[in-house]
């Protein structure tokens, strides 16, 4: 017999989904299992200003399958010159619900990003009056850090800082990925949360080289060590409101995958739900993964949970699927670690 779940219709607190065609490939598979996302503004060119958010969000609207209740919720990209009048603004007629720090040059086009995070103070110092959340990529550029210790290098350089300087300032440390990081969310309080991400639930260092060098599993930030993905396991299934399901699906397209130079990014929307009941099974916490993945979220971001549900299935037999999707002349892998998949969504 199978096993089913019914959850609270999650949302996705951390997603990329393009634009033009890419966005129009990929949208459904989100849209199919989550209420609300928050969308990631890194498009080429940025999502700056609240008349970008404005049209991006029509353009995905318009992307979306008919019937869908799908809520897009908007982010501003912050750069050097984000005015914190044009933030206060549109926070106040919800344009955005959150502001993205991109340190510049930390990943997949975030080269307009901050330079120099004393350079948004004062839109910090705005965000914080207001309680507009700031939503952080946490990990410092510098080429003379070890890549897998920047994510602890960004708390002690800039997070810890941050926080020292505006203590209420609601901030998302985005896509946890080392036991520093879980650590350190653990030891704050409440207005410092962070989102968790189904590959970094899964996967480690290893899965990057295992059966040669696979640019599939490359994502920013990168993951890490065994220990850091227990310490991941242990805040995902904690029952702790600070740390929620963000999945950060990155689609690009093959060709940008398989290069020198892979781009960063894991394309997960259409197995994300199915792996993290997966690994919350497999941690027999069953009965966290409803606040994980459809309440502590919405309640940080100041929203109830979502109206509906969603029933997920063990299936006997791993799920099979066509792992990829077509887009224009070319297809997008999608995310299939090593370890088969076994729940779906049924309902
Ligand atoms: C993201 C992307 O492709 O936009 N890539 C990634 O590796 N996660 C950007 C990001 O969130 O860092
Ligand atoms: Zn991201």
């Amino acid at each position: 017999m199978n096993t089913e779940i019914s959850i609270i219709r999650p949302d996705d607190w951390h997603l990329h989904l393009r634009d033009g065609e890419m966005l129009g490939a990929v949208l459904p598979s989100s849209a199919r299992i989550y209420g609300r996302a928050l969308i990631m503004p890194n498009l080429v060119p940025p999502v700056t200003t609240a008349k970008l958010a404005e049209s991006y969000r029509k353009r995905i609207k318009e992307a979306l399958p008919e019937g869908s209740d799908f809520k897009p919720l908007m982010t501003c990209y912050l750069t050097d010159s984000t005015s914190e009048k044009d933030i206060h603004t549109a926070y106040a007629v919800k344009a955005f619900h959150a502001a993205k720090l991109f340190p510049s040059g930390a990943t997949t086009n975030s080269e307009n990003g901050v330079t120099d995070i004393k350079n948004v103070y004062p839109v910090l110092e705005a965000m914080q009056e207001i309680g507009m959340p700031l939503s952080v990529h946490g990990e410092v550029t510098d080429p003379e850090v070890d890549i897998f210790d920047r994510e602890a290098v960004f708390i002690e350089q800039v997070l810890e800082p941050v926080r020292r300087d505006f203590p209420e300032l609601k901030i998302i440390f985005e896509h946890l990925t080392s036991k520093s990081g879980v650590d350190y969310v653990f030891e704050q309080d409440e207005y410092l949360a962070a989102t968790i991400t189904p590959h970094h639930l899964l996967l480690t260092r290893n899965d990057l080289f295992a059966g040669g060098m696979n640019p599939y599993m490359y994502c920013l930030p990168v993951a890490k060590t065994f220990e850091d993905r227990e310490a991941i396991h242990k805040a995902a299934i904690s029952g702790d409101k600070r740390f929620f399901l963000g999945t950060d699906s990155a689609p690009h397209p093959a060709r940008m995958k398989e290069k020198v130079g892979a781009a960063a990014g894991i394309f997960n929307a259409p197995t994300s739900i199915g792996y993290v009941t997966q690994v919350f099974e497999e941690l027999d916490a069953l009965d966290k993964l409803e606040g994980f993945t459809s309440i502590y979220g919405a309640g940080f971001y100041g929203f109830l949970p979502n109206g509906s549900t969603i029933t997920l299935a063990k299936q006997e037999e791993p799920v099979e699927m066509n792992w990829q999707i077509k887009v224009g002349g070319d297809v997008v892998k999608i995310f299939k670690p090593d370890t088969p998949l076994f729940w779906d969504l049924v309902d």
